[in-house]
């Protein structure tokens, strides 16, 4: 059914938040809008909405996949096409009587008057990193009486500044003249936004990269952007009342749920904006290293099959294993155990069990490829050093796990869950999670709860006092670092930051540990923040046990499969956990008198938690004991381990 247009019943809806004659000054409005990508074209959408008549657009640029999460015009039909293109057909598409002017090769010193003729506001769309222009288009506004408009998206909210004629000039509030490119930037940043809400939930700072223009997005800053710019157009353009011009600016945040109107006389010359730039820049330098290397992406289902495999968890994140690439049926898993360099992994099992796990993900991975597979492990090589030939065969009708999405969010986290406890549907499910041969033994009322959180504490009492155990943790905590692809990151360890630092100090020599151990009671206040409260807030303690004997490597392997099935359904399931290894592995050191340390206090210790889990897991043996850990509900980490690039890991070998 065809509709004629008409611009009164199209833009009616309005009417009562302005008035007729209003919303026929709006329609007679030209709106100059640079950039049409993320905030530019919400902005040009929101405003053909508002029923402005007439635009001046511009962009240079072409719709690429990476402007999905955020730009209005990008989708798949969009691809290659020239923004301001797609942008005008679109609002063409909502009030084909629309006065819309193209500038397809985006504005410069050479088409600035032409772009500004007959604007009665400018509005930016820039990408944040468009200096120079930024630059001489508020600078041609200043210069014609054009108002001018700048809301930035920042994290999940809206910055915004509004530079009205015979004010305070945007050159007047940045002083950008005479910087660097990388300080203009900075001035910029800072100038938009001196309350900077969104710096405390940026999760991944090194996504902010200044040498490669990029930076993270989110969509609802770009749609909090166009309602709170078309808001301010609306007043401007209607004459509506006073709307806040810089120095005074406005930054709404939608995560923290904050609103900040901020005021700097003097602009980036204000003493409490030169006391912040001085600071960042300091954090700026210490922050560039260098570009970092585009991801290489799989392409072929093995490449997918071992890109989802890197993510299988391991004894420190030490990855045990390298890939090497046979053909497009096949590929070969070098694999090592830590023995020689880990205290927690003497005879090996830690890694077999990761090794297991791996195993298990390439299994799990395969599935969605329609592939079944095969393992050989080669008998000529030794049991420390192992390689497993991957053979596939394609199944159709095999279907894809229930688990495969879980591979790469599965994660570990350190910090107190909530006590609540198990569903007996969940508990089900990670009941059959751990396949036949194997049964999960519960630890899940609060006496006994306690009873573990007391054994932790005296586990952990031996893991921060043995020279042996600190030789490992300095070697694989990662300081100052959120993430780790190689080791664990410091803020994932779950201490908090005073304590860390304290730790971080200490473990620069034994002497210092030792020290602090011995006249400060170095230990109480980790193992209370790592131990005893993470035993208590968490909806259970579990115990991973074999039907049968643990008799040689094959069997942890196994075990290793078992535990990366029950993990990814708890991830599944949405719940957190923690393995909780050292008393096991303490404990059969005890029973099997292996020498791990020259600390006779430890090896006392170390059979007294092996008596003790004995009595907390009851009748299962403990000797059969696979894997140990606590799950529940709780919040993600907001730090974890990541793992070596794909390239790395297929590339070289041990
Ligand atoms: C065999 C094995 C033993 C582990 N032991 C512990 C442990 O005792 N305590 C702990 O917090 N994490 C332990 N982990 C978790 C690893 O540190 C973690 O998987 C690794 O750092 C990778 O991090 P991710 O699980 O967050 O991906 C263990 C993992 C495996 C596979």
């Amino acid at each position: 059914m065809s509709v004629p247009f008409d611009y009164r019943s199209a833009f009616s809806r309005n009417i009562g938040w302005v008035t007729e004659t209003e919303q026929e000054i709006l329609k007679s409005k030209r709106i100059a809008i640079a950039g049409t990508g993320g905030v530019g074209g919400s902005h040009v959408l929101t405003l053909i909405r508002m029923g402005i008549g007439r635009f001046n657009i511009s962009d240079f640029d072409t719709f690429e996949l990476a402007n999905f999460n955020r730009q209005a015009g990008a989708s798949m039909s969009h691809v290659g096409c020239a923004k301001v293109e797609v942008l005008a057909e679109m609002a063409l598409d909502i009030n084909p009587e629309l006065d819309i002017r193209q500038f397809p090769e985006g504005v410069g010193e050479n088409n600035l008057d032409d772009f500004l003729d007959s604007a009665d506001l400018y509005l930016d769309g820039l990408d944040f990193f468009a200096v120079e222009a930024r630059r001489a288009l508020f600078a041609a506004c200043a210069a014609k009486g054009i108002p001018a408009v700048t809301a930035a998206p920042l994290g999940m909210g809206v910055a915004l500044l509004i530079f009205l004629p015979g004010k305070m000039t945007f050159e007047q509030y940045f002083r950008l003249e005479g910087q660097t490119e990388d300080e203009q930037l900075l001035r910029f940043l800072l100038g938009l936004s001196p309350a900077m809400l969104q710096m405390s939930y940026l999760v991944d700072d090194t996504r902010v990269d200044l040498d490669a223009h990029k930076g993270p997005s989110t969509p609802m800053a770009c749609d909090l952007c166009a309602g709170l710019a078309a808001t301010h157009v609306l007043k401007i353009l209607l004459g509506r009342g006073r709307v806040p011009a810089a120095p005074k600016g406005l930054h709404f945040d939608g995560y923290r749920n904050k609103l900040v109107t901020t005021w700097r006389p003097w602009g980036n010359n204000n003493p409490i904006q030169r006391l912040g730039l001085k600071i960042a820049r300091r954090k700026l330098s210490a922050k560039l290293t260098g570009p970092s290397p585009e991801p290489v992406q799989p392409t072929t289902p093995i490449e997918r099959i071992i890109d989802l495999a890197r993510w299988a968890p391991s004894g420190d994140n030490t990855q045990p294993w390298r890939f090497e690439l046979v053909d497009e049926a096949m590929f070969l898993v070098h694999a090592w155990d830590t023995r020689d360099q880990c205290v927690y992994d003497l005879d090996g099992r830690a890694s077999q069990t990761a090794v297991g796990a791996m195993l298990e993900t390439i299994s799990i991975a395969a599935s969605g490829e329609g592939l079944e597979v095969e393992f050989t492990r080669r008998p000529d090589v030794p049991e420390t050093n192992p390689v497993f030939e991957v053979r596939f065969y394609p199944v159709p009708e095999l279907k894809p796990s229930h688990l495969i999405p879980y591979i790469r969010t599965r994660v570990t986290q350190r910090r107190p869950f909530t006590p609540t406890p198990l569903t007996s549907k969940q508990m089900a499910e990670l009941n059959a999670a751990v396949g036949s041969g194997y049964r999960v033994v519960w630890i899940s009322d609060r006496n006994r709860k306690w009873q573990m959180a007391k054994l932790l504490f005296q586990s952990a009492n031996i893991r921060l006092t043995i020279p042996e155990a600190y030789e490992v943790h300095r070697r694989v905590i990662q300081w100052d670092a959120r993430f780790s692809e190689d080791r664990i990151p410091d803020q994932a360890v779950g201490l908090d930051f005073v304590t860390l630092k304290i730790m971080r100090w200490a473990m620069h020599s034994w002497k210092r540990v030792h020290m602090l151990n011995r006249y400060f009671a170095g230990t109480l206040i980790p193992r209370v923040q790592l131990d005893l409260v993470p035993a208590m807030r968490c909806a259970a303690h579990f115990v991973i046990v074999s039907e049968t004997e643990l008799d040689d490597m094959d069997d942890y392997l196994e075990g290793g499969g078992a535990l990366q099935r029950f993990w990814l359904t708890a991830t599944a399931l949405g719940l957190q956990f923690q393995p909780e290894m050292t008393p096991l592995i303490f404990s059969r050191y005890a029973s099997e008198s292996m020498e791990f340390t020259s600390d006779n206090d430890a090896i006392t210790a170390a059979q007294k938690i092996a008596v003790e889990l004995e009595g907390i897991i009851g009748d299962a043996k403990l000797e059969r004991a696979v894997f140990m850990g606590r799950v529940g509900v709780g919040t993600m980490p907001l730090s974890r381990s990541i793992r070596m690039p794909f390239v790395e890991r297929t590339a070289d070998r041990r």
